[in-house]
């Protein structure tokens, strides 16, 4: 099965055949990962470099593991620290990285579209790992993944995403993946946090919680971006929990299977009850974390394949 991408900036640019063959390889990493010795030698020789120019503890941390563990030599560059801070514009350091002729690029960014800008301007595979509100195209993977494992299958679901969806770069990738697995998606919020054009995703939009929960099988949460608001989206954090915060009340009205998932940080008590969070007979949150490794291994090692054919 031929991967025929030299990047991975986006959800939008795969088909079906390409999630199912990176989830399909990603399978074989869980199981490595819950091997006591979990090396493989796929990307050996090969050097991958984490550009982070947001903050990030689960996307960088496991980007660094899945690189480590395929044996790539790994680097994180510290970009709150870096020539940025002195003024360097993003594709100076870009063109920097790119004459230690590095294999594997992955790089967040707060602005929407600056990860496809950069994968223009070097020479090996980009990876992104968030770019504002665009894309976070490994979150998609990696909770499609979870769903595929909980549920058996991944289409023909319903599926709510809940909260705060403007902002979401997690959301906008899910909907996409979402939609070409031909599933039925729900969005639930605030009409302030889920403007009526993202019914363009095929998808339908709910403001009522409770309407929008009737019988899903999988319940997406968000976490509340205050970082990319500036005021009156929400009247405040408690009217906020009450309306759109999952707890077992709203959550009984799902399937009784239904799995809930967000892909953290969480705000507790904000978007989700902190006890329903932990609880692992509903919550597969630390399966997605678990997932997210295995599919940044499966998406590096597809990526690799193309640069050995290129050279
Ligand atoms: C998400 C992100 O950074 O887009 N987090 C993540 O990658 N685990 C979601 C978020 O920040 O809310």
């Amino acid at each position: 099965m031929r991967f025929a991408h030299r990047h991975l900036l986006g959800i939008e640019h795969l088909s079906q055949s390409d999630i199912t063959a990176i989830l399909d390889l990603a399978e074989k990493y869980v199981d490595l990962n819950r091997q006591s010795t979990k090396h493989s030698d796929v990307l050996a020789g090969l050097t991958q470099i984490n550009m982070f120019f947001e903050n990030s503890t689960r996307t960088q941390a496991s980007f660094e593991l899945a690189g480590k563990r395929l044996g790539a030599d790994v680097m994180n560059m510290a970009m709150q620290a870096s020539s940025i801070k002195k003024g360097e514009t993003l594709i100076d350091t870009a063109m920097t990285l790119n004459a230690m002729h590095p294999d594997l690029l992955v790089v967040r960014h707060p602005h929407s579209g600056a990860v496809d800008l950069l994968a223009q301007k070097v020479n090996c595979a980009v990876l992104n790992a968030g770019d504002g509100r665009h894309e976070h195209p490994t979150q998609a993977l990696l909770d499609a993944l979870t769903i595929r494992r909980a549920k058996g299958r991944l289409h023909r679901l319903n599926i709510a995403i809940c909260g705060d969806v403007a902002h979401s770069r997690v959301a906008r990738s899910n909907l996409i993946l979402l939609g070409k697995m031909e599933n039925r998606i729900r969005l639930i919020g605030p009409p302030t946090l889920v403007p009526a054009q993202f019914s363009e995703f095929g998808a339908e939009i709910y403001d009522d919680m409770r309407e929008g929960l009737k019988d899903v099988d999988v319940v997406m949460m968000l976490r509340l971006q205050k970082e990319r608001m500036d005021g009156g989206f929400i009247p405040s954090e408690r009217e906020y929990y009450h309306r759109y915060g999952l707890d077992a009340a709203k959550l009984a009205l799902a399937k009784p299977d239904a799995i809930v998932m967000h892909p953290g940080p969480m705000n507790r008590g904000v978007e989700i009850d902190g006890t329903l969070a932990d609880d692992i007979n509903r919550s597969v949150i630390q399966e997605q974390v678990e997932m997210g490794v295995a599919v940044r291994m499966a998406a590096m090692e597809l990526l690799a394949r193309n640069l050995s054919e290129a050279a």
